[in-house]
């Protein structure tokens, strides 16, 4: 399998609420509400956006992973208002260990609804289904607690703690890391 074979056109997946689809630049308005939101980021890599041109670059810099055929994530659409109210997805794949990784984020409006769980159970069948990946892993700062409870609803295992993993907003990071193998998700 091959990752061109996947991302050269990134499928739609729909779920009983969702729509992941691929991003375009008309999402930056939505993008920009969540984004913008210090709590969201708080746990994440990334900074809060500072403003629009932030989440245009951020859209912008996506867009060209679809065109380049690189491994990118999903849009979440929430199908009741239309609206873009996260991202899920794959970060990284490598094929030669049939291995990849997820990371996600959502609006604080939509925390607590099992949202997030339902977008990682879709990315997780797709990864096994299609992408016919052995083992699919998430990393989460431990303080992170909605984050790992998503993982371990979406039917992850916890491995144990990367320690001082990640240099994050400042300082190095333990973070948490959850997978799940093939054999596990057939049985
Ligand atoms: C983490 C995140 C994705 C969770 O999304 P979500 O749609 O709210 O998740 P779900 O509703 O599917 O499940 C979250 C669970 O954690 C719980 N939870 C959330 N925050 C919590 C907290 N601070 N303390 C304890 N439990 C918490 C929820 O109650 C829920 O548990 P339940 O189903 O037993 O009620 C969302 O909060 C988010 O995007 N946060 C900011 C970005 C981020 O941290 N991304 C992860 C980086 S690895």
């Amino acid at each position: 399998m091959q990752i061109e074979e996947i991302f050269d056109n990134l499928p739609e997946l729909k779920t009983n609420r969702l729509i992941l689809r691929k991003m375009t630049l008309y999402d930056a308005q939505d993008m920009y509400e969540y984004a913008s939101d210090p709590e969201v980021t708080k746990y994440v890599i990334w900074d809060y956006h500072k403003s629009i041109d932030d989440s245009i670059s951020f859209l912008k810099s996506i867009i060209k992973k679809y065109e380049n055929m690189e491994v990118s994530g999903w849009g979440i659409e929430y199908k009741n208002n239309n609206k873009l109210i996260g991202t899920c997805g794959y970060v990284l794949w490598v094929p030669t260990h049939s291995l990849a990784e997820i990371a996600y984020a959502l609006s604080r409006k939509y925390w607590g609804r099992g949202l997030m769980t339902e977008a990682v159970k879709e990315v997780i069948k797709f990864g096994f289904e299609k992408m016919n990946l052995n083992r699919i892993y998430a990393r989460c700062m431990v303080e992170s607690v909605g984050s790992y409870k998503v993982l371990d609803k979406a039917g992850m295992k916890f491995e144990g703690v990367l320690r001082e993993q990640m240099f994050i907003k400042g300082a190095f990071r333990d973070m948490k890391i959850y997978s799940i193998l093939k054999k596990e998700y057939y049985k």
